[in-house]
Order: structure tokens, then sequence, then C-alpha cells
């Protein structure tokens, strides 16, 4: 379904589960995934990624379709219609997060592309770890190279959003998601069988739980927002095109368990190899692009591997970036009532003017601005770990104070009242404190 001005509604159950999986399954899982996890020592961390995923993670996507669906509308427009007074102020900071987001999305994108690109002429394969690593560094500092090809993402995601082609590229989700996971399993088989994997992945999957810092915590918190794709209103666009026959609990937990599940996988494919190859863990965010061409060393096929794999990765990027887009495209249209043609522009440009600090943070910007962070940690750390567990703070105390009577009628076809209850405590209660904690243990 393509989104636009006439509400259309999603054509079938598993049409809406492939685009919200879409969106949620991408750069998040393979790229962000695994050296989050490899910064905060592992085990301990995924545990309370799954912890926050389970607590909270569910209910709040269940909420924002709800958000969605009973207004018809998207992020503004939705607190507006059902409450009014300030609550669409939390919308436009969520279309805020989705900007910024989309901003550093793009560059990563862009290093996908180029490792497609030499994954193609047959050069990504590297003679050593050392190599991989020196290569990554040439992709990313290169200036004019990194803005070429985060252009050259842009330029993919706006021609699906200006040209109004998601159907088609819902069409192929339904066979490339598939075969990402896949292949994904037949790398996780490959990386396990090398020598030492074994130790890597139990050192990692082995919770120590003197590890758990405020800064574990807050980058699990943060990963269960961006790896779900929540807090920033772009599960309430696809909601808002859902009609009373969706079942939106077995949903949410479709969406939940295949977004964490790849990212799960992912990091069990690059943290044993790390180890494998006595590679180092937090190297930050270049460690999958340094060590998936490594194992793909390590295997007959090596370079045809490697050309799906980046070429997967490409597709499940972009339909990520192409719901970024859309929602902030969705709220201009739907407040300022712009064609779809100026708003998809004009926010292009603006996506496009936010990315090059971004891109040359890792090369001519390099030099940090904030304590050790470069502009793009920045932008990452204010987008993912404070404006959308923010978001979804707000959604959760809407949903579970300000329109619970509304909510409760809502689902009384779909849930029992236990379950019921059970959902409005994790809004009302649980999931604004936990949020809450996590911000306290960080200041
Ligand atoms: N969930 C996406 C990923 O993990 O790659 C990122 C994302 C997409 C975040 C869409 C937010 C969003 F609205």
């Amino acid at each position: 379904m393509s989104i636009s001005t006439e509400r259309a509604a999603w054509g079938s159950r598993l049409g809406f589960i492939f685009a919200a999986v879409g969106s949620a399954v991408g750069l998040g899982a393979i790229w962000k995934f695994p050296y989050v996890m490899g910064q905060n020592g592992g085990g301990a961390f995924l545990l309370v990624y799954f912890g926050c995923v389970m607590l909270i993670g569910i209910a709040l996507l269940l909420a924002e379709m709800l958000l969605g669906r009973m207004s018809q509308r998207t992020a503004t427009s939705a607190f507006r219609v059902l409450k009014g007074g300030a609550w669409p102020i939390v919308g436009m900071f969520q279309v805020l997060a989705l900007y910024i987001i989309v901003s550093f999305y793009v560059v990563v994108g862009g290093w996908t592309l180029a490792y497609l690109v030499s994954a193609l002429g047959g050069s990504v394969i590297p003679d050593s770890s050392d190599q991989a690593a020196g290569r990554f560094t040439a992709v990313i500092s290169n200036p004019t190279q990194a803005i070429a090809y985060t252009l050259g993402f842009l330029a993919l995601t706006a021609a699906v959003v200006i040209g109004g082609v998601e159907k088609g590229i819902e069409r192929f989700s339904k066979f490339l998601m598939p075969a990402l996971f896949i292949l994904m399993l037949i790398l996780m088989a490959r990386v396990l069988t090398l020598p030492n994997a074994i130790e890597g992945l139990l050192y990692y999957i082995t919770p120590d739980f003197s590890k758990i810092t405020g800064q574990v915590l807050i980058d699990a918190l943060g990963l269960t927002f961006f790896s779900l794709s929540l807090g920033c209103g772009m599960i309430v666009a696809y909601g808002s095109y859902l009609t009373q026959s969706h079942r939106l609990v077995s949903t949410s937990l479709w969406v939940a368990l295949l977004a964490s599940l790849s990212g799960l996988m992912a990091a069990l494919i690059i943290l044993p190899a790390v180890f494998a190859f006595g590679m180092n863990p937090n190297e930050g965010p270049g460690l999958t692009f340094i060590t998936m061409p490594v194992i793909f060393g390590q295997m007959p096929f090596g370079d045809v591997f490697a050309v799906a794999f980046f070429a997967l990765l490409l597709f499940a990027a972009l339909t990520s970036a192409v719901s970024l887009l859309e929602g902030i495209v969705g709220y201009c249209m739907d407040d300022w009532r712009w064609s779809r043609a100026k708003a998809s522009w004009l926010i292009c440009a603006a996506v496009f003017a936010l990315s090059i600090p971004n891109a040359l943070s890792f090369g001519v910007w390099s030099a940090p601005l904030l304590g050790d962070k470069t502009f793009f940690d920045i932008m990452d750390y204010v987008a993912v770990n404070i404006l959308m567990p923010a978001g979804g703070f707000a959604v959760a105390v809407f949903i579970g104070w300000v329109i619970w009577p509304k909510v409760r009628i809502e689902l009384a076809e779909e849930c029992n009242p236990l379950w019921q209850q059970v959902f409005r405590w994790i809004c009302a209660v649980l999931a604004p404190v936990v949020i809450a904690v996590i911000w306290y243990t960080n200041l």
C-alpha cells in the first residue's frame, strides 16, 4: 500500500506485518546491534535489551498502533484528534527524531552501498583483518566518497517515496526479507564452526551482572526503541492505515519477535567472528563492515555471499529509510497541507544538509565536539537514547492515563479483561517508570 492523502487501508493483515517488519528490520539489527552489544560487554547487555523488549517494547508497539488506528491520523494530528491541548507537541518531537535518525541512517546506508559496489567488483574480501579495518577507514574518511554514497542512498530512498512505489517494494520484501534471514542462518553456521568461535559466543552471551552500568541500561533502552522503530510516530503513521479487522496484539508480537531476533542473529555472527579473528569488539560503528568481509574470506564462494549479503542489507536498510522519510513526509502533508512532491523534495534537501556533517564525522570532522562524541555520535545519542524513549514515555502516559477509557473499548474484542489490565499497567506505570529510572541513572 502506498501512503497517500486519502485514507487507504492495508490490503491484508500480512501486508501490514511485512511493512512494519520491513521498517523495523534494517541497519539497526545488522549494523547497530552487534557493535552496541560489543561496546557494552555482551551478555548482560543482551539481558537488559530483551528485558526492555518484553516489558515495554511489545506494549508500546501495540500502544502506537492503537493510537494510529483510533485516530486514523499520523503523529501530531493523532494526538490532536484524540485529545488536543499540548499533546500534539509530542508528535513534533517525534518528527524531529525521525529527521535526525534519517540523516545519519543515510550515511550508514551509503557505506552499505559502497560495500555492495566493491563486492560486485570482486574486491571486498581482504587479506587480513587489519586490511579490512584499513579499507573501512578509507571508505568512510574520504569526504567526497562518503558524501557521494550518502547521496546515492538518499536518492534511492527518495525515488521510492517520490515515485510512490512502496507497493512494489513491499512485494519484493516478501521474498527478500526471508532471504536475508536464511543468509544470516548460513553465515551463523559458518562463523560458529570457526576455531575459537564458541568460546567467543560463550564469552558474549554469559551475563556478567557487574557489567550492568548506567551506560548499558541507556544503550539497551535506546536500542529497543531503535530496533522496533518505536517512539518516533512511525508505527502510529502505519497504524493509521489499519482497519478494525486487523489483530494488533499478534502483530505487535510478530514485529517485536522478528526485529529482536534478527539483531540477535547478527550479533551471533559478528561477535564470535570478532573473537575468532582476534579483532576488537569495541570497534564502534564500523564493526559489522570490518568483520563481514573477513568472514566471507573464510567461505567457499565468499565473493558471491558478499554480494548477496550487501545487496540484501541494502534492501533492508532501504525499507527502513523509506519508512523514516514517509513519517516526515506524511506529517508535512497532514499538518501543513503540502503536496507529496513538495514535501518529499524539501525534506530530502533538509535530510541531505544534515547528513553531510554526519558523513564527515568519520573523516575531516572526526574531532570530538562534546566529551568524546563526534557530531554523528551526538545525533545518534540525542535521537536514539533521548528523543525516542521520550516519545515512548509520552505515548505510554497518553494511552495509560489520558485516553484509557477509549482504548479499553477499542481493545475489548481482541483482549480479555486481564490482558487489558496488564497492558494498561505497563503503559500507565511500568514503561514510564523504567524509562525514568534509566534516564535518572544517566544524569
Ligand atoms: N528500526 C530501524 C532499524 O533497526 O534499522 C530503524 C528505524 C526505522 C527507526 C524507522 C525508526 C523508524 F521510524
